[in-house]
């Protein structure tokens, strides 16, 4: 069974409690913050993440330069997984500190890259991570385009996990729809996040139970 991570970029944040009571039976919430500087748009911050009231994991990834600087925010927030880009990072030192920093806290540690990143940057950090999330759009916007790259990166992640018996969870964030999710779950993802796929759908219950299924 699939982890379904709706992602709220794409609800209607005018009633933003009601859509995430609406999807209640997925597992995790994904939460995009975006800062305007580390991607060409801005979202939402602590404030918004605090208040939201749900059984689901927060799962916050985050957009921004500097998450060293901002991950203690977001945890208080109620982050249960913060997820921040390799790229907006200086090396593997700063990388290995934030990942211990957030661990001390109890909250899961994860890295995600974007599209144009090797998935082997992240070797050094495999073993401590609680899950690695490759980007299958540019990310600061929804609605995009799957770009096939990104399942190389999955299978390369699954099998790494099998060999070496990893823990990290792989999540897959960007132009899920009901054939790409089937792509990235054949190729190992176990957290398939989706925004437009899932809030636009008929019947979004379904559509997140229909996901679990893959
Ligand atoms: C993009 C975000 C995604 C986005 C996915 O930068 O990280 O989480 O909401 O949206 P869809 O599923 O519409 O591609
Ligand atoms: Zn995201």
């Amino acid at each position: 069974m699939k982890i379904i991570a709706p992602s709220i970029l794409s609800c209607d944040f005018t009633k933003l409690q009601e859509e995430v009571d609406g999807i209640q039976n997925a597992q995790f919430l994904h939460i995009d913050v975006m800062d305007g500087h580390f991607v060409p748009n801005i979202t939402i911050g602590p404030v918004v993440i605090k208040n939201i009231k749900t059984n689901m994991v927060k799962d916050v990834h985050l957009m921004i330069s500097n998450p060293a600087k901002y991950a203690k925010v977001f945890i208080d927030a109620g982050a249960e997984y913060i997820v921040f880009h390799y790229e907006a990072m200086s090396g593997i030192e700063e990388i290995n500190a934030l990942i211990d920093d957030i661990k001390k806290q109890d909250v899961k540690a994860g890295i995600a890259i974007k599209p144009n990143t090797s998935v082997e940057v992240l070797l050094p950090f495999l073993e401590k991570l609680d899950m690695v999330l490759i980007m299958s759009v540019e990310p600061g916007f929804g609605g995009q385009n799957f770009m096939e790259g990104a399942l190389t990166k999955i299978k390369y992640l699954s099998d790494a996990k099998k060999k070496f018996d990893y823990k990290y969870l792989i999540e897959v964030d960007g132009g899920i729809n009901e054939k790409t999710a089937q792509m990235v779950s054949d190729a190992g993802a176990e957290v398939i996040v989706a925004g437009t796929y899932i809030f636009q759908s008929e019947n979004r219950y379904e559509t997140i139970e229909e996901l679990k299924k893959l």
